[in-house]
């Protein structure tokens, strides 16, 4: 054994625990049209499939590298990504089933991360609605028109686990519960797919990036943490699991190292858990470029060591580091990959074409008319409207500074968000036109309408504010009734490369709003951003605060409907909002100290002698214009058997002047278990609308899969039995409980050992 055998090995024996190493397990055969094809191919033939070519990095337009076409007619492109647009995309599937020798249909890829051309929400924001109907529905809508142009797989949903906002991909995820992160990678797979994938809108989702690639070292973009095996297997990997449940027909195989391993050369990962352990059957693609970059991690001696790994290990298809193009062939014929390895990839791939119809009609998804019809429509426009409503949260709202009154005459649109369309979409706006967007500027005036003067300054850029700036501004916000400051990030400075040392809000954005807000006006400080930022002194300062994210096309009109009162602010924070970065990592599920903040005699417990120990704002919080009393949790069984689901019941009643939408949340603790658990972790979430007065009662069920983590003897089940902190309230830091008694069948013996 060479010592990186070794250390693979050891790597895998704690993850697998019961499962034996073994040669590679091939796929199973196809169908007979797959595998006479398969048959029929050369071997420069099959190496063709395994390579994805990008067209274009920019995406507003289907331009392409010249070589696209080059590479299609040399067999040497089994898929492109970064093509779109019906007529454009027909044409090229038209050149590779035609102009080749066998004819074999284009995969065709791009990253459709919050909508296509309707852009939705960014995906933290999405994940701040607690809505999986609304987030399947945005998916579904995403991959009607991504598809009407031409694509027929889609890399995401995005399922990385982070707790840490410097990184700039956090905008890409659900936020810092894995638990909410697999239902969100659900929700999103059966929007992407479909009923059947074989329908011309349904498009194949890509789980990315698998795995690990969202526990960065200090938020650095493309740095891999540890990650010991819990941490793996209860946060990292449970997204991935339950995308792969729900159907996901794609895999990417992320940069990173686990254990010392790359991603696109992880076996453990890639073959022994999810081929094997949860019986994915789809595809595996590299991240961009990652084969080659084996070399730079130092695990690859040089091309075709790469290439090797890469293949060996599972990745089916390179994308853009053309590591496979160029290797494969003499591999193969050295024997140092086996033929059957090659033939399990373009197996898989092949029968992913044929799942998805393309071998029935390739040119299905490519046509103009339903393009025409379906691209940008009205309805999706709602929907996103719609979405971004329920996405925005309401930070802080003192003596109920909002809504504001309709009756306005005079309202002072400033900031350097106030009107910035590229940055009302986000980071990852696919084929989104900024030109598409209704900015808050816009929304506001849409709203108000002809009643009321809408007056606005930028108060200075993004990064830079004049004094002459701040006066104008100040001059401006002097004549109105009210103020709005539309503040926060560029987009380009949330997502992939755009991680962040400081989280304060950027230039001189702070002492804009504090000039402003010093003239006592009704304020607003409505704040457009990809992350959890740092607000300490915005939140001493500020009346009221809206978070609105990258709020995408509608995102603008959605706002200003909530500052106005005609929707309800309903999002809750899916990430903890830190009060200053040194108390990064902060999140709501931590594992308990000997040494609890707040009860042993100080200093001697957990925490910094210069900032407390909570929180700016918790996991979940999220204000509304009524007020609710929701009562404590109640079970319709102390116990619960093994088997058996427990429901939770809250009452809850709106207590305010408005109808509004009461959140509960549900979060367990395992009061006694083998290994420490978490002090609290989200299992469950419901809503009720209510008039004001009304009472309703919410109910949120309870499983063995709610209770089930990661066993030292290394398998995910429940615990022995054991008693179970039941909490319930309007967020992670406000919570009632009750114990339910958790007694699986034959657990006298455990129940003992357990204390429980
Ligand atoms: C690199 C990113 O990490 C990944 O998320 C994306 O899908 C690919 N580039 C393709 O654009």
């Amino acid at each position: 054994m060479t010592p990186r055998t070794i250390v693979r090995a050891a790597f895998a024996a704690a993850v697998l625990a019961s499962v034996l190493l073994t040669a590679p397990a091939h796929a199973q055969k196809a169908g007979k049209r797959v595998e006479d094809l398969l048959a029929k191919m050369t071997l420069e033939e099959k190496i063709g499939q395994l390579n994805l070519v990008s067209g274009h990095h920019a995406v507003t337009g289907p331009y392409t590298r010249s070589d696209v076409r080059s590479a299609i007619l040399k067999g040497e492109a089994g898929g492109l990504f970064n093509v779109y647009g019906a007529a454009y995309t027909r044409g090229l599937q038209e050149m590779a089933t035609t102009q080749t020798r066998l004819g074999i249909p284009l995969l065709l890829g791009f990253d459709v991360l919050h909508g296509y051309r309707t852009i939705f929400p960014v995906p933290l924001a999405q994940a701040a609605t607690f809505d999986m109907a609304a987030i399947e529905q945005a998916e579904r809508i995403a991959a009607t028109e991504a598809s009407a142009a031409g694509v027929n797989w889609i890399f995401a949903p995005m399922l990385d686990h982070s707790r840490d906002p410097r990184w700039g991909r956090v905008v890409e995820s659900f936020g810092e519960s894995a638990w909410l992160g697999a239902r969100i990678g659900e929700a999103r797979v059966r929007g992407l797919q479909g009923r059947s994938l074989k329908s011309p809108d349904s498009v194949a989702a890509c789980a990315k990036h698998f795995a690990g690639n969202g526990a960065t070292e200090g938020g650095r973009e493309y740095s891999g943490g540890d990650i010991s095996v819990r941490a793996m297997r209860d946060q990292q990997l449970p997204p991935f699991k339950a995308a792969v449940d729900a159907g996901a027909r794609c895999v990417m195989a992320a940069f990173n190292a686990v254990d010392g391993i790359p991603g696109v050369a992880n076996d453990t990962l890639l073959r022994d858990i999810l081929r094997r352990e949860w019986g994915f059957s789809g595809v595996v693609v590299s991240d961009f470029g990652a084969i080659e970059e084996l070399i730079v991690h130092g695990v690859a001696e040089n091309p075709a060591d790469a290439g090797r790994q890469a293949l060996r290990a599972g990745t089916d298809i390179d994308m853009e580091s053309r590591t496979f193009v160029t290797q494969l062939a003499a591999l193969v014929r050295e024997g140092k990959v086996l033929a059957s390895e090659l033939d399990d990839a373009v197996r898989r791939i092949l029968v992913l074409k044929e799942e998805l119809g393309l071998f029935d009609d390739p040119f299905a998804r490519s046509s103009p008319e339903r393009e025409a019809a379906t691209v940008g429509r009205a309805d999706h426009f709602q929907a996103a409207r719609a979405m971004a409503e329920k996405s925005m949260v309401l930070l802080k709202n003192d003596r109920d500074t909002l809504p504001f009154s309709t009756k306005l005459q005079r309202i002072a649109v400033i900031g350097p968000l106030a009107d910035g369309k590229a940055d009302t979409l986000g980071p990852w706006a696919a084929n989104g036109n900024p030109e598409d967007a209704t900015t808050l500027l816009a929304g506001v005036r849409r709203v108000v309408g002809d009643t009321a003067d809408v007056l606005h300054a930028t108060g200075g850029t993004i990064d830079r504010t004049s004094p002459a700036d701040i006066a104008a501004a100040v001059k401006l916000a002097a004549r109105a009734e009210a103020v709005i400051l539309a503040l926060g990030e560029r987009s380009t400075m949330s997502g992939e490369s755009a991680s962040r040392s400081s989280l304060d809000l950027p230039g001189d954005q702070l002492a804009l709003a504090r000039a402003v807000i010093a003239l006592g006006k009704p304020t607003v400080v409505v704040l457009f951003n990809g992350r959890p930022l740092t607000l300490e002194d915005l939140d001493r300062e500020a009346p009221a605060i809206l978070e609105a994210w990258f709020p995408g096309s509608e995102g603008g009109l959605a706002a200003a409907r909530i500052l106005f009162g005609l929707a309800e602010p309903q999002g809750r924070l899916p990430m903890t909002f830190p009060r200053s970065v040194g108390q990064i990592p902060i999140y709501h599920d931590e594992r308990p100290t000997g040494r609890p903040a707040g009860q042993q005699p100080k200093p001697y417990t957990t925490g910094y002698q210069d900032v407390g120990p909570t929180p700016l704002y918790p996991f979940g919080h999220g204000l509304t214009y009524t007020t609710f009393f929701m009562g404590p949790p109640r079970l319709d069984r102390p116990v619960m058997a093994g088997g058996e689901t427990a429901t939770v019941s809250v009452d809850v009643m709106n207590t305010g002047p408005r109808t509004g939408t009461a959140h509960v949340q549900l979060y367990i603790r395992h009061r006694l278990a083998r290994v420490s658990r978490p002090v609290k972790e989200l299992r469950g979430f419901a809503r009720i609308t209510l008039p004001p007065g009304g009472v309703g009662i919410v109910k949120m069920p309870i499983g063995e899969a709610e209770l089930a983590f990661w066993q030292p003897e290394g398998r995910m089940a429940p615990p022995e039995a054991g008693r179970i902190e039941v909490m319930a309230g309007p967020d992670s830091a406000t919570l009632k409980s009750i114990i339910l008694e958790y007694r699986p069948s034959g657990s006298g013996r455990q129940a003992q050992r357990s204390g429980g």
